[in-house]
């Protein structure tokens, strides 16, 4: 499908049909989703593949009512680091030396500059900045789902702190930032046949 055709498919599907997507594309889509671009390449942030209807049914009650959750086919939910900060440019290098020929010198200023850069925000910027990374994977997911014709959902219609004490999220240094859920449209989900309500191109884009 090209790109804009499947831009114009896509909308955010509130109602979804019970048929189950196959392992193999939530894999591709999970396998986007990593492949996706983070300042610095830093991915501050880890995905979770919900199956358990167990689960979906405990995280329903922080979900503003969005029976999607328990209903969609996947369920994957973004989370955060609380602590983005020189552990994350550790991780990092470590994984950046395992993939390229870097020298230790060189090394060793993007480290400096990026825990720098990281040490100059308050915890609150760190956060915001690791969601803002979070944001454009869980674009990349909608793009790629779309790209494939697969339904999805995204949301941050949700309580994070119940999303993060059901998933056990806070333990890990994680919260839960957004939501995407997977799946194909029902039938008669009445958000299907709307028209697209976006900025009209002119006003959108200009050139300069
Ligand atoms: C970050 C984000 C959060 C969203 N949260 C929700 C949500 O909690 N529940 C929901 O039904 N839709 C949610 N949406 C879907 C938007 O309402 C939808 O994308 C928007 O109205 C544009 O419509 P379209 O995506 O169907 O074209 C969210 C979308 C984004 C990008």
């Amino acid at each position: 499908m090209q790109v804009l055709s499947a831009l114009q498919w896509r909308y955010a599907v509130r109602r979804f049909s019970e048929e189950r997507l196959p392992a193999s594309d939530v894999e591709t889509l999970i396998e986007a989703t990593r492949l996706s671009a983070s300042a610095y390449g830093l991915q501050p942030y880890r995905l979770f593949q919900v199956d358990s209807r167990a689960v979906r049914e405990r995280l329903l009650p922080h979900a503003m009512g969005q029976y999607k959750v328990l209903h969609c086919s996947h369920l994957l939910v973004f989370a955060i680091e609380t602590r983005t900060g020189d552990e994350t440019v550790d991780r990092y290098m470590s994984l950046l030396e395992g993939a390229r020929p870097v020298t230790a010198d060189d090394k060793a200023g993007m480290a400096r500059h990026m825990k720098g850069v990281l040490a100059g925000m308050t915890t609150v910027e760190r956060a915001s900045w690791a969601r803002e990374q979070a944001f454009i994977a869980l674009g990349t997911l909608l793009t790629a789902a779309a790209s494939l014709q697969i339904d999805s959902c995204p949301m941050t219609g949700f309580e994070a702190e119940g999303f993060d004490q059901v998933l056990g999220l806070a333990e890990q240094g994680l919260t839960a930032t957004a939501l995407c859920a997977l799946g194909y449209r029902h039938p008669e989900d009445d958000h299907a046949i709307l028209e697209k309500v976006r900025l009209p191109a002119n006003d959108f884009a200009q050139v300069i």
